[in-house]
Formats: C-alpha cells, sequence, structure tokens
C-alpha cells in the first residue's frame, strides 16, 4: 500500500557515472576526495567512486559553518558521504555536478597523501597500494577484470571446463634454473612455473580443459617483459593435434580481443590510439624461415640459437601483427614436445609474438609416447622418476594432445601499449619488488 508519505522516501545512492541520468534528482553519493579549491565561501571539491569523478559543490550556507570549516581542511583521499541535487554543466567533468546539501566526513586523511602528479617511479612501486586508485589503474584494472572474464567466457562457451592446478609443485615443466624452492615439504618442492602438466592430466577426465591463475618464474626480471609471478592462461584439450591448435588459439584470440575492443573501445583508444583487433588468419612462419628473415635484416643468428625479445619484435615488426613462429630445434623447447614426424630435429611448438613484447603464448603439441617421452626426459638431462606421475599419463589410454600458455600481462600490456607489464597487474612481483 502507498503511504504518500514523501519525507520517508530515502534518498537514493548513485554511483558518480551514473549521475548523469539523474539531472535534477537529489542523490547520495560515497567516495574519496581527488582535488580541492576553495574560493570564497564555495568549495569545489572532485570526489571520485570507482566508477569516475564529479565536481560537488559545497556552499558554506547549504551544509554549515562546521562542516564547511571541517572541509576546508580536508586532505586529499579523505572519504566522503555526499548528498545533493544533481545539476547539468557543461563546463565540468562529465557534464554533471553535484551541488551538496549534506556531507559527512567517513573518514578524513591523517597525513598529506604521498603520490602527487609528478611520480617518480620508485614512489609508484613504494605506494603501490595507493597507486592503484589511480584513474590509470582503475581503467587497467577495469580493462584487466573485463579481459580475463571474456577469456572465460569464450572458453566455458566452447566446452573447456576450468581446473585448478596445484601451486605447489615438486618438478620443473620450462627448466630448472627458474624455479622458486618452497622448504616446507619431505620432498624438494618448488612454485610452479606452469600448470600444463596437471592440465594434461585432466584432459583424460575432462578432455578440453583451462586454468587462469599464476606461474612463477625465478628468473632475470630487470625487463619490462618479466614477473616473478604472472598470471598464466593455460589451455589443453585431448585429440587436438598441432594445426587444430593453432587454429583453436587464432579463434579464441580474435574471437575475445575483437569482443574486448568492441566493448572499451574508448578506453584501450585512449591508451593505445593505433591498435587494431588481432585479424584472422594470423601469420606463420617457421623459426628456420624466421632465422633467414632476420639474416637478411643484418640480424648475427645461427640456426638452432633460441631467439630472444628482439629478434622476436623484428619478426612482429616486419609482418606488422602478430605472428606464429613455429618448428623450433627440439633443442630450445622443453623435453615434452613432439618432434615434428617429418623432420625430428624440430618440434611441433607455436610462439605468438607481437610488438613490442614478442612472445605473448608458447604451445604445441605434447609427446604422447610413453618411451619417447622417457628418452627425451633423460636427453634433457632431468630423472625420469621426478616425472613418473607424468609419464604415467602415457601409460594409460595415451591421446594425442595439444595446449598452449598465454602471459596475461604481456597481451593486456601490448593491446594497451603500457610500458612495462608491470602497470598491468595490481600488485607485481620482480626480483626488486616483493612488497608492497
Ligand atoms: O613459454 P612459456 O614458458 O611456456 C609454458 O610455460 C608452457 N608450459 C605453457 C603451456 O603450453 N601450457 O610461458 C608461456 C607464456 C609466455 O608465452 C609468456 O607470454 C608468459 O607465459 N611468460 C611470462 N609472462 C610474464 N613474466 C614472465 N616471467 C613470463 N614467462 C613467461
Ligand atoms: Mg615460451
Amino acid at each position: 500500500m502507498n503511504t504518500g508519505s514523501d519525507a520517508q522516501i530515502e534518498v537514493r545512492e548513485c554511483k558518480i557515472s551514473d549521475l548523469g541520468k539523474s539531472i535534477g534528482d537529489k542523490v547520495r553519493i560515497r567516495g574519496w576526495l581527488y582535488v580541492k579549491n576553495t574560493v570564497g565561501g564555495i568549495s569545489f571539491l572532485r570526489v571520485r567512486d570507482s566508477s569516475g569523478i564529479v565536481q560537488v559543490v559545497v556552499r558554506r550556507e547549504k551544509v554549515g559553518e562546521d562542516v564547511f570549516e571541517q572541509v576546508d581542511k580536508l586532505k586529499r583521499e579523505s572519504s566522503l558521504i555526499i548528498e545533493g541535487v544533481v545539476k547539468m554543466d557543461e563546463r565540468a567533468p562529465g557534464g554533471v555536478e553535484l551541488g551538496a546539501e549534506s556531507l559527512r566526513i567517513q573518514s578524513p586523511s591523517l597525513e598529506d597523501y604521498p603520490l602527487r602528479r609528478e611520480l617518480s617511479s620508485n614512489v609508484v612501486w613504494k605506494y603501490r597500494h595507493l597507486f592503484i586508485r589511480s584513474r590509470i589503474m582503475n581503467t587497467v584494472l577495469k580493462l584487466r577484470s573485463s579481459l580475463s572474464n571474456l577469456f572465460r567466457k569464450w572458453l566455458l562457451e566452447h566446452d573447456f571446463y576450468e581446473v585448478n592446478a596445484p601451486s605447489i609443485v615438486t618438478a620443473a615443466t620450462e627448466g630448472g634454473a627458474k624455479m622458486f624452492e618452497v622448504k616446507y615439504f619431505d620432498k624438494k618442492a618448488f612454485l610452479t612455473q606452469s600448470s600444463q602438466f596437471y592440465l594434461e592430466g585432466a584432459i583424460f577426465s575432462l578432455e578440453k580443459v583451462f586454468c587462469f591463475q599464476p606461474s612463477f618464474r625465478a628468473e632475470e626480471s630487470k625487463t619490462r617483459r618479466h614477473l616473478s609471478e604472472y598470471w598464466h592462461l593455460e589451455v589443453e584439450a585431448s585429440n587436438m593435434d598441432f594445426q587444430g591448435l593453432l587454429q583453436m588459439e587464432e579463434d579464441m584470440l580474435t574471437s575475445v580481443i575483437e569482443e574486448f575492443y568492441n566493448k572499451h573501445k574508448d578506453e584501450i583508444k585512449r591508451f593505445n590510439p593505433g591498435f587494431k583487433p588481432f585479424e584472422k588468419p594470423f601469420k606463420k612462419i617457421t623459426y628456420t624461415q624466421a632465422v633467414e628473415l632476420l639474416k637478411s635484416n643484418g640480424v648475427d643468428i645461427e640456426w638452432g640459437r633460441d631467439l630472444g625479445v628482439r629478434e622476436e619484435r623484428m619478426v612482429a615488426t616486419i609482418f606488422g601483427q602478430p605472428v606464429f613462429i613455429t618448428h623450433y630445434p627440439k633443442e630450445v623447447r622443453a623435453f615434452y614436445h613432439m618432434p615434428d614426424p617429418e623432420n625430428p630435429s624440430v618440434v611441433l611448438s607455436a610462439d605468438l609474438v607481437v610488438w613490442p613484447y614478442g612472445e605473448i603464448a608458447g604451445g604445441g603439441q605434447r609427446i604422447d609416447d610413453y618411451r619417447m617421452l622417457f628418452e627425451r626426459i633423460v636427453e634433457s638431462g632431468y630423472n625420469p622418476e621426478d616425472y613418473a606421475w607424468y609419464l604415467d599419463l602415457r601409460k594409460y589410454g595415451s591421446v594425442p594432445h595439444s595446449g598452449f600458455g598465454l602471459g596475461f600481462e604481456r597481451l593486456l600490456a601490448h593491446i594497451l601499449h603500457l610500458p612495462s607489464i608491470k602497470y598491468a597487474i595490481p600488485y607485481p612481483r620482480t626480483q626488486t619488488i616483493v612488497y608492497p
């Protein structure tokens, strides 16, 4: 029953980005003080919440002497609850402003906010817990959340199951030198470099699987493309051969990135005006062709040496788009890669390289034969006992299978043209950054 009692109607809570839909209404916002400027008896506050920024006009006569004096002393980032009437104002950012009728200081900042506009990079890393409040990081983190959801959505729609793999493991997948040891267990244990082997185990139950979780690399990380802990999107499927893998990777990436781009065109363009969604089919060249191409461009490289970021970037620049480099020499790839039946000195592997980050995804067809895998483990200098459970997968109903791993921060940093992948993650971990 409608009692008709207007006085009891609650003031509506509103996100700042929605204020434009409430012109003339009285609303309540909750946010943090961004900038303050007092002229005469009026304070102009810029207040931010997760959705945006709005100018709030605070008049002495509206909010009272006490509150006005407190507002005048407020430091940046103080948290506020403000009720007021939304007005159109073309000069204001966002096209609206809020005329405060009441203002509550939830918690005043106790000290001057340590982050100013002129940020030296050291300050950014030390105050990372505060830096993520910045407008730039607010947008990057929203885009990151959206992109990971779009990958999940695509994979689930294509009948992949999400599987969770352990972070603490007992053996290397990508070479023992880059492992973080965890001292606690009876056995030697490490933080995982990749969940691939666990996904391989899961395909025998679920057939098509993926995971999105951190991988850990104790490697030289003073570059703009290395983190000690990064988010790894890994996909694995049974009865998928090498060609099927390339097709799947291409379909997923083009479709997810197109959807991402269409959804967030304005933000993406603000970061990277020249960005164009990936187009099918991707360029593909073999490692051997890449070496020839690099040599003809004056690069000093011999067949058999792995490609570094300089070479990968050059290949991506020559083609002007993402490129699959395939069929690497088996010596420069991990032991689990399937040798090419037509030329066993190379393996059925593919790295996707882009400008400027180089490799953003790597994968291939896996060895599915017990004997062959056993021999490759020995040849590569590892102890087959450390891989007993992984070898088991080839003992009980082995099937051809393939998969890949995508460095999520590298892809996001590429799309947004960020100066380092450290900006693509809220709390980066590198050799020199473990705090906060
Ligand atoms: O090429 P990687 O080492 O391959 C693997 O780990 C496979 N087991 C993946 C698989 O097939 N399931 O790593 C895969 C991707 C790279 O292409 C790169 O994008 C990213 O992970 N990556 C890193 N990203 C940030 N920081 C690091 N230190 C990275 N190392 C690799
Ligand atoms: Mg790789």
